[in-house]
């Protein structure tokens, strides 16, 4: 059994927090918009936030991130244009969170 953070609740992190309780591991959601920071992040942790999101959430969990599993699941799509990454096109989003 593995304890699982999920950021946010939304479809996805619904969805896979679902899929992960259902195999046995201990789930816990924690909404990016807090306030409050919450102490318990887990050892595997799935964002499934839009990804301008990511970068708040690295910003005020940065030590508690460092070193645990990350599992990315955003888009980093330019959702202005819809044509367009957001990330360096010889890069990618797990590249990017893991150099911060
Ligand atoms: N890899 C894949 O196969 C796949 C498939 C589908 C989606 N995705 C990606 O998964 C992520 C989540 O998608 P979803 O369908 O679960 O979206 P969603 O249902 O809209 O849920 C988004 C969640 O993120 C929270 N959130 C935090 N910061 C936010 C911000 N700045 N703007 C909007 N919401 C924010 C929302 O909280 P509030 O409700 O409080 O606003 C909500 O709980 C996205 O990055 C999407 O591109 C990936």
């Amino acid at each position: 059994m593995a304890t699982v953070t999920i950021f946010d609740k939304g479809s996805m992190g619904e969805a896979i927090g679902s899929n992960f309780v259902d195999a046995g591991n201990e789930v816990n959601f924690v909404a990016s918009s807090e306030s409050d920071k919450v102490n318990s992040i887990g050892e595997i942790v799935v964002l499934a936030v839009p990804y301008p999101a990511v970068e708040g959430i690295l910003a005020t969990y940065a030590d508690e991130l460092d070193g645990k599993t990350i599992i990315d699941i955003t888009n980093p799509v330019n959702f202005d244009s819809f044509d367009d990454l957001v990330v360096p096109a010889d890069s990618s989003v797990a590249e990017v969170i893991a150099k911060k």
